[in-house]
């Protein structure tokens, strides 16, 4: 049998394929040298160790006795730019909650007042505490703090249901729940307000980890407010989680732009500096409803927050896309401001006839008429805003019509039985 391989032509081209598959391999290996040389190199020098020379008292022993704190703060933009641990942890003897520490006084947990003799306050405050605790033991400078933040005059009184829970569940539980994602706008004993590092982790305070939706999704989550569930699911999020390792996570505030974030996260909509919109810690600074509300209404100044949300997304689309976007999402939240004055309408004989108890969360009927808007109708209004279909629509618009229904049969059961009983 002839083997057609080897005659002369065949043979000519099997001696330039090899020289081929061997340029191949060779060039192959030259390109995984060079991705792996690029991969190591920055790795190597992007981590200066700003405390290597250290004499400071506190990081010679502290290398010691909590290596890992020298070693996270050593590689930190803040000791970098010569910010020292007495910075933060150094105080007046007479400073509320000041303790003896090596013939220092220091804080163990140093508050937001000592970040902010240095950097601006966070948004992210007394309406939060006030919305688990309510404004009653604010001393009178609490007070005009809160007040001075537009966005807490939506009056959180009003919404005592949610209090009534934190008073039902007790403080055991409470300690673990509430108080864990609402402690972010607690006030401080030096009367400061609110926990940076509940974005900022210490001690690395990296701008990286404080922009990654993670770092919301602490608190931004559940049925009651499923932003990041929401965010998952959107375009904005898909981008993020297929293609975020390649962004520009440590660049510089207020430079950003669409080169180092393709796509838009939490923080590029409702703090980063992109766009014509500066970098902002006020939160409610871009947002144009009350949507957390039963019944949504617009904020103060409400025009500008929303050219200020709308300078972002305009860095991305045209804007007859962005207008077009609102008008439908301002016409959704109405439909669902309809919904939820709907189960008002319902439930009004009931308490126009004396037949609700007065104790809260004590019976089904309770529930529903809670569940309706604060889990169902504001997940639709946040699926519809922040591009989540299936929130707005099954864990949403569905649930609402479920529990009108529900709400509905309830409130002729109870009609029926007071009738019967006269
Ligand atoms: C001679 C050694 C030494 C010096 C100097 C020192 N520390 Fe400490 N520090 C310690 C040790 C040991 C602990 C306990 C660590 C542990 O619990 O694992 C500690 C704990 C702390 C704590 C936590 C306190 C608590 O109650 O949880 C803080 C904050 C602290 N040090 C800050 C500082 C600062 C700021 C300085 C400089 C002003 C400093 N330390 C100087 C050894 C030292
Ligand atoms: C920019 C401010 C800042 C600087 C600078 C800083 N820390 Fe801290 N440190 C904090 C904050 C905030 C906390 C408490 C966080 C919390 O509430 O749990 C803390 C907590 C600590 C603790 C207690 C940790 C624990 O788990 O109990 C130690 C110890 C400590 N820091 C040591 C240091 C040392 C040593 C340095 C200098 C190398 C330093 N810190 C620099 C802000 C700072
Ligand atoms: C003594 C002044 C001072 C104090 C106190 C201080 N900082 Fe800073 N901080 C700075 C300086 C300076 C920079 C660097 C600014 C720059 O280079 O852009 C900085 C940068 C930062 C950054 C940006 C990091 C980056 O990678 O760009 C964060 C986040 C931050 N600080 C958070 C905090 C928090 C939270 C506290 C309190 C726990 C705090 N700082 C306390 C001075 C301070
Ligand atoms: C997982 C974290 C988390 C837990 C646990 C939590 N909340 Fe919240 N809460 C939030 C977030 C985030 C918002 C903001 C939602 C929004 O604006 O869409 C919020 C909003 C609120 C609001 C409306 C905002 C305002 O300013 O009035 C009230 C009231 C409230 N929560 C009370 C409570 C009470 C009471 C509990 C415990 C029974 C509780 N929350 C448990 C995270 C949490
Ligand atoms: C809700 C989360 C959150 C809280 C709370 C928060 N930050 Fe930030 N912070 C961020 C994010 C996100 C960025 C990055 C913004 C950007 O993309 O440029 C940032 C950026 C910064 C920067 C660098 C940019 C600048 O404006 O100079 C500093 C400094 C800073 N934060 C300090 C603080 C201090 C101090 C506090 C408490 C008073 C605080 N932050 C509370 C999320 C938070
Ligand atoms: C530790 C919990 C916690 C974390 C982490 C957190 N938030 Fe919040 N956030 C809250 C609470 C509680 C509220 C409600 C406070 C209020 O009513 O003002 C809130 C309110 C908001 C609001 C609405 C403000 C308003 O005026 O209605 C926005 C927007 C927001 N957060 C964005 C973010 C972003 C973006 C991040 C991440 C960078 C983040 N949050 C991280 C707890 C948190
Ligand atoms: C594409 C931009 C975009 C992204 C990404 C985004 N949001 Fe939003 N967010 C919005 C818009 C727009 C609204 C509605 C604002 C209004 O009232 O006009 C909103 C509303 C909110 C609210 C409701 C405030 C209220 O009135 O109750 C919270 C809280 C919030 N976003 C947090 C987050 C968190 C946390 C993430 C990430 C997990 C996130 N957002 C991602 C644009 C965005
Ligand atoms: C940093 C860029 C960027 C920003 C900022 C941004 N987007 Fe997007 N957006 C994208 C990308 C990328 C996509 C996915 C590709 C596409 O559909 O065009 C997208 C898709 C969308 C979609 C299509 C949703 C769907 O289901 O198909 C809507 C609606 C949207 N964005 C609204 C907004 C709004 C509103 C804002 C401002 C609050 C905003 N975006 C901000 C980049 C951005």
């Amino acid at each position: 049998m002839s083997d057609s391989s080897t005659d002369p032509p065949f043979r000519l081209a099997r001696l330039i394929i090899l020289i081929l598959v061997g340029a191949i391999v060779v060039l192959g290996f030259a390109v995984i040298g060079l991705v792996i040389g690029r991969a190591a190199a920055p790795a190597a020098d992007e981590r200066v160790d700003a405390l290597a020379a250290s004499t400071d008292e506190c990081v010679v022993c502290h290398r010691r006795a909590t290596p890992g704190i020298v070693e996270q703060f050593g590689h930190s933009t803040m000791a970098g730019a010569e910010v020292i641990c007495q910075d933060c942890h150094q105080v007046e003897p007479s400073y509320p909650g000041a303790t003896e520490h090596e013939g220092y006084q220091v804080l163990a947990q140093p508050t937001t007042a000592k970040c902010q003799r240095c950097h601006e306050q966070s948004r992210h405050s007394l309406p939060a505490y006030v919305a688990f605790a309510g404004s009653g033991g604010l001393d009178e400078s609490l007070l005009a703090k809160y007040g001075a933040i537009p966005e807490g005059g939506f009056n959180p009184d009003r919404l005592s249901e949610r209090n009534a829970l934190f008073a039902l569940e007790g403080e055991a539980v409470t300690e673990f729940a509430c108080v864990r994602c609402h402690s972010i706008g607690r006030p401080a004993a030096d009367g400061s307000v609110g926990d940076c590092t509940k974005c900022h982790l210490r001690h690395e305070f990296s701008l990286e980890q404080a922009r990654k939706p993670e770092t919301c999704n602490a608190c931004h989550i559940g049925p009651d407010h499923p932003q990041y569930e929401i965010y998952v699911e959107s375009p904005h999020g898909i981008a993020y989680h297929t293609g975020g390792d390649r962004w520009n996570w440590s660049a510089d505030s207020g430079t950003l732009t669409v080169n180092d974030f393709p796509a838009a996260t939490c923080a590029i909509c409702h703090m980063s500096g992109f766009g014509t919109s500066g970098t902002t810690h006020d939160v409610g600074a871009r947002l144009t409803w009350y949507l957390f509300a039963p019944v949504s209404e617009r904020r103060p100044a409400w025009q500008d927050n929303q050219a200020r949300m709308q300078g972002v997304c305009l860095e991305c689309h045209n804007r007859a896309f962005v207008d077009d976007f609102y008008a439908a999402a301002n016409r959704a939240t109405l439909a669902v401001n309809d919904w939820v004055e709907e189960s008002e309408q319902i439930v009004q004989p009931l308490s126009d006839q004396g037949l609700l108890t007065d104790a809260p969360f004590d019976e089904p009927f309770d529930f529903v008429y809670f569940e309706l808007w604060h889990h169902w109708g504001r997940t639709a209004k946040f699926g519809a805003w922040m591009q989540g279909p299936d929130y707005t629509q099954w864990h949403g618009a569905y649930e609402v019509l479920s529990d009108l229904a529900e709400l509905q049969a309830l409130t002729a059961e109870k009609l029926a039985t007071a009738g019967g009983g006269e």
